[in-house]
Protein backbone atom coordinates (compact mmCIF):
# COMPACT_ATOMS: atom_id res chain seq x y z
CA UNK A 1 0.00 0.00 0.00
CA UNK A 2 1.56 3.64 -1.18
CA UNK A 3 -0.25 6.79 0.23
CA UNK A 4 0.90 9.90 -1.00
CA UNK A 5 0.32 13.02 0.74
CA UNK A 6 -1.31 15.99 -1.82
CA UNK A 7 -1.26 18.68 0.98
CA UNK A 8 -4.19 19.30 3.48
CA UNK A 9 -6.32 16.28 4.23
CA UNK A 10 -6.19 14.96 0.42
CA UNK A 11 -4.86 11.22 0.02
CA UNK A 12 -4.11 8.98 -2.83
CA UNK A 13 -3.83 5.35 -2.07
CA UNK A 14 -2.70 2.86 -4.15
CA UNK A 15 -3.69 -0.78 -3.68
CA UNK A 16 -2.12 -3.11 -6.00
CA UNK A 17 -3.08 -1.76 -9.19
CA UNK A 18 -6.27 0.24 -8.04
CA UNK A 19 -5.83 4.03 -7.12
CA UNK A 20 -7.83 5.55 -4.20
CA UNK A 21 -8.24 9.45 -3.94
CA UNK A 22 -9.36 11.01 -0.48
CA UNK A 23 -11.09 14.33 0.04
CA UNK A 24 -9.58 16.37 -3.09
CA UNK A 25 -8.72 20.01 -2.27
CA UNK A 26 -6.04 20.49 -4.83
CA UNK A 27 -6.33 23.40 -7.05
CA UNK A 28 -7.47 25.63 -4.28
CA UNK A 29 -4.48 24.85 -1.99
CA UNK A 30 -1.76 27.42 -2.60
CA UNK A 31 0.48 25.04 -0.74
CA UNK A 32 -0.63 22.01 -3.79
CA UNK A 33 0.34 24.17 -6.56
CA UNK A 34 3.08 21.58 -7.21
CA UNK A 35 0.35 19.27 -8.17
CA UNK A 36 -1.26 19.12 -10.97
CA UNK A 37 -5.04 17.72 -10.57
CA UNK A 38 -4.64 16.04 -14.37
CA UNK A 39 -2.28 13.83 -13.42
CA UNK A 40 -4.19 12.05 -10.36
CA UNK A 41 -5.26 8.50 -11.44
CA UNK A 42 -8.59 7.48 -9.10
CA UNK A 43 -10.85 4.66 -9.57
CA UNK A 44 -12.50 5.63 -6.58
CA UNK A 45 -13.04 8.51 -4.40
CA UNK A 46 -13.43 8.68 -0.97
CA UNK A 47 -15.02 11.57 0.65
CA UNK A 48 -15.51 12.30 4.45
CA UNK A 49 -17.76 15.14 4.40
CA UNK A 50 -19.21 17.77 1.94
CA UNK A 51 -16.67 21.05 2.73
CA UNK A 52 -15.46 22.73 0.37
CA UNK A 53 -11.61 21.92 1.43
CA UNK A 54 -12.72 18.45 0.98
CA UNK A 55 -14.54 18.18 -2.04
CA UNK A 56 -13.47 21.10 -4.49
CA UNK A 57 -11.42 18.79 -7.00
CA UNK A 58 -13.88 16.22 -7.40
CA UNK A 59 -16.35 16.82 -10.12
CA UNK A 60 -13.02 17.54 -12.55
CA UNK A 61 -11.34 14.37 -11.38
CA UNK A 62 -14.51 12.19 -11.71
CA UNK A 63 -15.21 13.85 -15.04
CA UNK A 64 -11.55 12.56 -16.41
CA UNK A 65 -11.25 9.45 -14.66
CA UNK A 66 -15.04 8.35 -14.35
CA UNK A 67 -14.38 7.19 -10.45
CA UNK A 68 -16.74 5.66 -8.31
CA UNK A 69 -17.64 8.16 -5.41
CA UNK A 70 -18.27 6.77 -1.94
CA UNK A 71 -19.34 8.77 0.65
CA UNK A 72 -22.56 9.19 3.24
CA UNK A 73 -25.98 9.00 1.36
CA UNK A 74 -26.67 12.51 0.99
CA UNK A 75 -23.19 12.97 -0.70
CA UNK A 76 -23.24 10.18 -3.14
CA UNK A 77 -26.70 11.26 -4.24
CA UNK A 78 -25.32 14.82 -4.77
CA UNK A 79 -22.79 13.43 -7.11
CA UNK A 80 -24.93 10.82 -8.58
CA UNK A 81 -27.79 13.66 -9.74
CA UNK A 82 -24.76 15.64 -11.79
CA UNK A 83 -24.11 12.35 -13.33
CA UNK A 84 -21.66 10.81 -11.39
CA UNK A 85 -21.20 7.19 -10.42
CA UNK A 86 -21.59 6.78 -6.63
CA UNK A 87 -21.06 4.06 -3.75
CA UNK A 88 -23.54 5.51 -0.76
CA UNK A 89 -22.72 4.41 2.74
CA UNK A 90 -23.37 5.23 6.19
CA UNK A 91 -22.19 5.21 9.77
CA UNK A 92 -21.44 1.67 10.74
CA UNK A 93 -21.61 0.12 7.61
CA UNK A 94 -19.17 -1.70 5.81
CA UNK A 95 -18.66 -2.97 1.76
CA UNK A 96 -16.41 -5.33 0.47
CA UNK A 97 -15.15 -3.15 -2.70
CA UNK A 98 -12.08 -5.04 -4.93
CA UNK A 99 -9.37 -3.58 -3.41
CA UNK A 100 -10.66 -4.16 -0.13
CA UNK A 101 -13.04 -3.72 2.73
CA UNK A 102 -14.61 -0.30 4.10
CA UNK A 103 -15.85 1.01 6.81
CA UNK A 104 -17.85 4.42 7.22
CA UNK A 105 -17.00 5.35 10.80
CA UNK A 106 -18.07 8.44 12.83
CA UNK A 107 -16.95 11.81 13.29
CA UNK A 108 -17.50 14.48 15.20
CA UNK A 109 -17.95 17.83 12.78
CA UNK A 110 -20.04 18.87 10.23
CA UNK A 111 -21.09 18.37 6.56
CA UNK A 112 -22.15 21.35 4.37
CA UNK A 113 -21.74 21.90 1.28
CA UNK A 114 -20.22 25.27 -0.06
CA UNK A 115 -23.51 26.66 -1.29
CA UNK A 116 -24.87 25.50 2.62
CA UNK A 117 -26.75 22.50 1.11
CA UNK A 118 -26.88 19.44 3.79
CA UNK A 119 -24.03 17.31 3.20
CA UNK A 120 -24.84 14.54 5.68
CA UNK A 121 -23.29 13.06 8.86
CA UNK A 122 -19.29 14.00 8.66
CA UNK A 123 -17.61 10.20 8.86
CA UNK A 124 -14.22 8.83 8.39
CA UNK A 125 -12.80 5.64 6.82
CA UNK A 126 -11.21 2.10 8.00
CA UNK A 127 -9.91 0.67 5.00
CA UNK A 128 -8.40 -2.83 5.08
CA UNK A 129 -6.94 -4.57 2.62
CA UNK A 130 -2.80 -5.25 2.37
CA UNK A 131 -2.86 -3.16 5.67
CA UNK A 132 -5.48 -1.28 7.88
CA UNK A 133 -5.68 1.93 7.71
CA UNK A 134 -7.81 4.53 9.47
CA UNK A 135 -8.66 8.35 7.90
CA UNK A 136 -10.40 9.67 10.93
CA UNK A 137 -11.53 12.54 8.65
CA UNK A 138 -12.16 15.99 10.14
CA UNK A 139 -13.13 15.35 13.86
CA UNK A 140 -13.40 16.16 17.34
CA UNK A 141 -11.42 13.78 19.58
CA UNK A 142 -14.64 11.25 20.70
CA UNK A 143 -15.06 7.80 22.87
CA UNK A 144 -16.13 5.88 19.48
CA UNK A 145 -12.38 6.00 18.43
CA UNK A 146 -11.96 3.10 21.05
CA UNK A 147 -14.55 0.94 18.61
CA UNK A 148 -12.11 1.54 16.23
CA UNK A 149 -8.71 0.46 18.56
CA UNK A 150 -11.08 -2.83 19.57
CA UNK A 151 -12.29 -4.04 16.24
CA UNK A 152 -9.25 -3.69 14.12
CA UNK A 153 -5.46 -3.98 14.33
CA UNK A 154 -4.86 -0.73 12.23
CA UNK A 155 -0.94 -0.10 10.90
CA UNK A 156 -1.23 3.73 10.43
CA UNK A 157 -4.00 6.20 11.46
CA UNK A 158 -4.24 9.38 9.56
CA UNK A 159 -5.74 11.94 11.81
CA UNK A 160 -6.08 15.66 11.58
CA UNK A 161 -3.59 17.94 13.85
CA UNK A 162 -4.44 21.39 12.89
CA UNK A 163 -6.49 22.56 15.49
CA UNK A 164 -9.35 24.97 15.42
CA UNK A 165 -11.54 22.82 12.91
CA UNK A 166 -10.61 19.29 14.33
CA UNK A 167 -8.33 17.96 16.87
CA UNK A 168 -5.03 19.51 17.73
CA UNK A 169 -2.03 17.29 18.39
CA UNK A 170 -2.75 16.54 22.25
CA UNK A 171 -6.12 15.43 21.57
CA UNK A 172 -4.70 13.32 18.13
CA UNK A 173 -2.37 11.92 20.74
CA UNK A 174 -5.24 10.75 23.00
CA UNK A 175 -7.14 9.64 19.82
CA UNK A 176 -3.91 7.46 18.90
CA UNK A 177 -4.17 5.79 22.28
CA UNK A 178 -7.98 5.01 21.33
CA UNK A 179 -7.23 3.66 17.99
CA UNK A 180 -4.70 1.82 19.56
CA UNK A 181 -2.15 3.03 16.87
CA UNK A 182 1.02 4.85 17.54
CA UNK A 183 2.26 5.37 13.88
CA UNK A 184 0.27 8.12 13.03
CA UNK A 185 0.13 10.25 9.57
CA UNK A 186 -0.54 14.03 10.43
CA UNK A 187 -2.81 16.00 8.22
CA UNK A 188 -5.37 19.25 8.09
CA UNK A 189 -2.57 21.42 8.70
CA UNK A 190 -0.85 23.95 7.91
CA UNK A 191 -2.90 25.06 4.85
CA UNK A 192 -5.07 28.35 6.69
CA UNK A 193 -3.48 30.71 9.09
CA UNK A 194 -6.21 28.76 11.63
CA UNK A 195 -4.57 25.36 11.62
CA UNK A 196 -0.50 26.40 11.21
CA UNK A 197 1.31 24.15 13.41
CA UNK A 198 5.04 23.95 14.69
CA UNK A 199 6.39 20.44 13.06
CA UNK A 200 9.21 20.30 15.43
CA UNK A 201 7.20 20.55 18.63
CA UNK A 202 4.29 18.57 16.98
CA UNK A 203 6.82 15.50 16.40
CA UNK A 204 8.38 16.12 19.49
CA UNK A 205 5.20 15.87 21.62
CA UNK A 206 4.19 12.58 19.98
CA UNK A 207 7.91 11.24 20.83
CA UNK A 208 7.53 11.83 24.15
CA UNK A 209 4.24 9.62 24.42
CA UNK A 210 6.79 7.08 22.47
CA UNK A 211 4.75 7.54 19.18
CA UNK A 212 5.42 8.89 15.80
CA UNK A 213 3.89 11.39 14.10
CA UNK A 214 4.56 11.91 10.14
CA UNK A 215 4.42 15.11 8.50
CA UNK A 216 4.73 14.52 4.30
CA UNK A 217 5.58 17.61 1.77
CA UNK A 218 3.16 17.76 -0.41
CA UNK A 219 3.79 15.38 -3.25
CA UNK A 220 5.70 13.10 -1.22
CA UNK A 221 4.74 9.22 -0.01
CA UNK A 222 5.26 6.57 2.50
CA UNK A 223 4.74 3.01 1.60
CA UNK A 224 3.14 0.93 4.42
NI1 LIG B 1 -14.58 20.14 7.45
MN1 LIG C 1 -11.64 20.47 6.60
Amino acid sequence: MKITFYGHACLGIQISDIHILVDPFISGNEKASNIDIESIKADYILLTHAHQDHILDVEAIAKRTDAVIVSNYEIVVHYQNLGFKGHPMNHGGSWNFDFGKVKYVNAIHTSSFPDGKYGGQPGGFVIQAEKNIYIAGDTALTYDMKLIGEQFNLDLAILPIGDNFTMGIEDAIMASDFVECNKVLGYHFDTFGYIEINHEEAKQQFIDKNKDLMLLKIGDSIDL
